[in-house]
């Protein structure tokens, strides 16, 4: 065993966190892992590296509540039930369940509905000038996720609103007590507002993903979801399966329209876009951190990671690893193969991913279509985080506006 590399990394740093892939590009190429004090934990920035961890069963996805319990009961309740917070035989249950429902055609389903939520949300942008994020890349993978759950469209803005609140939990470094108490509101009005329509829905079950979770609990089955699983399940694909999406699309956007030449290969057709979403996802991150909690002792690159220590993965570090991807600074709207780790890997692997791809693809697919000449009105504002990366605003401009055909 060679000594523990430390690493003083400042998470919160404005210069790192405007661009994080310089020093991502040095750390990795001096140690392979880290320990790092600030988080308490060990971390992997190299593709090979994050992808062994992911997939190394011994480490885990170990939930433990927020302490004191009682005052985090809200947000811990949230997660202690769902698949991504648990391990085998929990976690195969719980995200057979959920997968089963989430197959039922749904994805495919949706296709056209995206297209038409799309345009309609640029009809009401026309004008030379908008804001790329809050107009368009924000409200339609809400508006998705939130009609193939089955929620009421006039709630879709509370949802997004609680889950806004929800996700700065994960934030490194670990958010200030008004962020923690803002989480703990948003998640008690989160489960009201759910437990209600739950039941609402039991007696009115319909083709939506809500209603295909609670057939599920009354199939002849040893282990029917529980309540508490149904209502976790919910508010875990409402989160995630549209909190990511919006970011993939507004950083890629940008660095699009800081690449003109990149635009312009996929407004003239050279290049198709399901290649272009796979380098939007690999670019920059817009998740950039996922942690493990070690079972027992792993050896990872020569140091002990003693059990119950946590690592952490650096997906975005991984994506620009000169190791795996040529020129991995630039943008590429055609690179192939594109190995990125954007949706994890192993057993957590994203069960939205082909959701994800989809809207992604039918996003870009209007916006180039529509605006050709699409520019970036001025410097986007980044937000100040971490984990979740993204943008506050995008602003564009265009000249001319094609007519999207419907
Ligand atoms: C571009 C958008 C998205 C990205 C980049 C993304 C990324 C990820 C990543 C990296 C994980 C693995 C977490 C881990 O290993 O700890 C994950 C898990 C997950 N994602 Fe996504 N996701 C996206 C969209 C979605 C959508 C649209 C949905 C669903 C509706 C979704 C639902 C989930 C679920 C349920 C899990 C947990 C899977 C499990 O624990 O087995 N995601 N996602």
């Amino acid at each position: 065993m060679t000594a523990r590399p430390v690493s003083s990394l400042d998470l919160a740093d404005e210069a790192f966190l405007a661009d994080p892939y310089p020093t991502f590009q040095r750390v990795r190429s001096e140690h392979p892992i880290w320990w790092h004090e600030g988080s308490q934990m060990w971390l992997v920035f190299s593709h090979e590296q994050c992808n062994s961890v992911l997939r190394d069963r011994r480490f885990g996805r170990i939930w433990s509540d927020r302490e004191p319990a009682e005052r985090f009961e809200p947000f811990n309740l949230l997660h202690r039930s769902q698949m991504m917070e648990n391990e085998p035989p929990q976690h195969t249950r719980l995200r057979r369940k959920v997968s089963t429902a989430f197959a039922r055609g749904h994805i495919e389903r949706m296709r056209p509905r995206v297209r038409e939520l799309g345009v309609d949300l640029l009809e009401r942008v026309d004008g030379a000038e908008f804001d790329a994020l809050a107009d368009f890349a924000e409200p339609l993978p809400v508006l998705v996720i939130a009609e193939l759950l089955g929620t009421p469209s006039a709630d879709v803005w509370s949802l997004r609103n609680w889950s806004q609140a929800i996700v700065k939990m994960y934030e490194r470094p670990t958010p200030a007590a008004e962020i923690e108490q803002a989480a703990l509101d948003a998640s008690s009005a989160f489960a009201d507002y759910l437990r209600e329509l739950i039941e609402e829905r039991r007696g009115d079950l319909r083709e939506d993903l809500l209603s295909d979770l609670l057939r599920s609990q009354g199939q002849a089955d040893e282990t029917p979801l529980t309540d508490d699983e149904v209502l976790a399940s919910a508010i875990l694909l409402l989160n995630a399966g549209h909190e990511a999406s919006v970011n993939v699309f507004g950083n890629g956007l940008v660095a699009l329209l800081e690449s003109p030449d990149q635009w312009q290969r996929l407004v003239s057709g050279q290049v198709p876009i399901r290649l272009a979403v796979e380098e939007m996802l690999r670019f920059d991150s817009a998740l950039q951190l996922f942690e493990r909690t070690a079972t027992t002792d792993v050896e990872v690159a020569g140091q002990i990671v003693a059990r119950g220590e946590r690592i952490g993965v650096l997906l975005g570090s991984a994506n620009r690893d000169e190791a795996v991807f040529g020129a991995p600074d630039q943008l590429d709207v055609g690179r192939e193969p594109n190995p990125h780790l954007a949706f994890g890997a192993g057993l957590h692997f994203c069960l939205g991913a082909p959701l994800a791809r989809m809207e992604l693809a039918e996003s870009l697919q209007l916006l180039t279509s529509a605006y050709p000449e699409l520019s970036l009105n001025r410097e986007p504002r980044r937000r100040p985080t971490f984990v979740l990366r993204g943008y506050v605003d995008v602003p564009v401009t265009t000249k001319e506006r094609v007519k999207p055909d419907g």
